[in-house]
């Protein structure tokens, strides 16, 4: 009967809240999906949390990963944690399959502020359509050099092989450039920082991105879809620190200061004060039950 009681004593001690509060601490209460994408640091869903360059970016709607930004909405069809890099659709892009004309397609233009946090990667073509002689792309043409290139291997040249545009008809291009300027140009987002297809007078658009090293034969066996590579540079150490302490990593109610949550607190560094308080209240709460336990198995002997 005596170890029963014991037992008793035991269960209810290893069951009191006291410990949850560690469990509290490693648990993240910022991760979360959408689909089947993850949606982890340093993006997220909530307010708060994730880094405060990529705050108000992403929305879930109906099990859809949605990324906004002022120059439209995008499908996210991939995080890719490890590289960095979010791919994402826009239903008005031009593909192998279809041109999109009409200038309906978002391009890709972010605010100011975010600029920082989000690039186009090197290796992703614009592939612009239709664009007017007055554009800004042939400004100085054709005396000075055309913007226009291929990027990783990707050019017009290759994408007016694409079956859409033999559905054109008439649209189909000379592939000489006359005295025109030529139907689709290739650039890569460095060179204009902006892909606005009013303001390039530009009808429509496709987006590839190259899966390096992979060897890719023709345009019908790109990949489409806007590769942004997406950083957070010095930050970065503040969140790893963070995190090395059980934290999770968030932003002030400024929109603006990076912020550890430890639990049922927030802390501006790191989660350590919490660890190390924990740790003394654990341990004295370890000898408090020792001693209890103890003098029980004297009263029950
Ligand atoms: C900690 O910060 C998050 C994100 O800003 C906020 O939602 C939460 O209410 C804060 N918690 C405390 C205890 O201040
Ligand atoms: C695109 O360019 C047009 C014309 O310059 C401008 O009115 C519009 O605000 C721009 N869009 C974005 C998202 O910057
Ligand atoms: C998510 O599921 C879709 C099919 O439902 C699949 O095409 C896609 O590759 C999946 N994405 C990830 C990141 O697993
Ligand atoms: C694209 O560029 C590569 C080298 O960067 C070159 O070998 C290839 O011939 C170019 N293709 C076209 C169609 O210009």
């Amino acid at each position: 009967m005596s170890t029963t009681t014991l037992l008793f004593f035991s269960l209810i001690f290893s069951s009191l809240p006291l410990f949850s509060s560690t469990t509290n601490i490693h648990s993240n209460p910022c991760r979360s999906f959408c689909g089947n994408i993850t949606v982890d640091y340093p993006f997220s869903l909530q307010n708060g949390c994730g880094h405060p360059g990529y705050r108000d970016l992403l929305y879930c709607m109906n099990d859809v990963l949605m990324f906004h930004i002022r120059s439209g909405s995008y499908r996210v069809l991939d995080i890719d944690y490890a590289y960095e890099s979010l791919t994402l659709h826009d239903p008005h892009m031009s593909t192998c399959d279809t041109i999109v004309l009409g200038g309906r397609g978002n391009g890709f233009d972010v605010e100011e502020w975010r600029s920082p946090y989000l690039n186009p990667t090197s290796d992703n073509a614009f592939l612009l359509i239709g664009c007017s002689a007055q554009s800004p792309l042939f400004q100085g043409f054709p005396n000075k050099h055309l913007v226009c290139r291929n990027i990783s291997g990707m050019s017009c040249e290759e994408y007016y092989d694409c079956p859409a545009w033999d559905l054109l008809g008439h649209r189909r291009p000379d592939r000489v450039y006359g005295s025109g300027p030529p139907e689709c140009c290739a650039i890569p987002f460095g060179s204009i920082k902006a892909i606005n297809l009013t303001k390039l007078q530009c009808e429509g658009y496709s987006s590839a991105y190259s899966l390096a090293p992979l060897r890719i034969n023709g345009p019908d066996e790109w990949a489409y879809g806007i590769r942004v590579k997406y950083s957070v540079q010095a930050n970065e150490d503040f969140c790893r620190a963070c995190q090395a302490t059980g934290g999770t990593c968030g932003y002030g109610t400024d929109g603006d200061r990076q912020l550890c949550m430890c639990g049922t607190t927030n802390s501006t560094s790191t989660c350590d004060f919490l660890m190390s308080s924990l740790s003394t209240r654990r341990t004295s709460w370890t000898i408090i039950k020792s001693i209890f336990a103890g003098s029980l198995m004297l009263m029950l002997s």
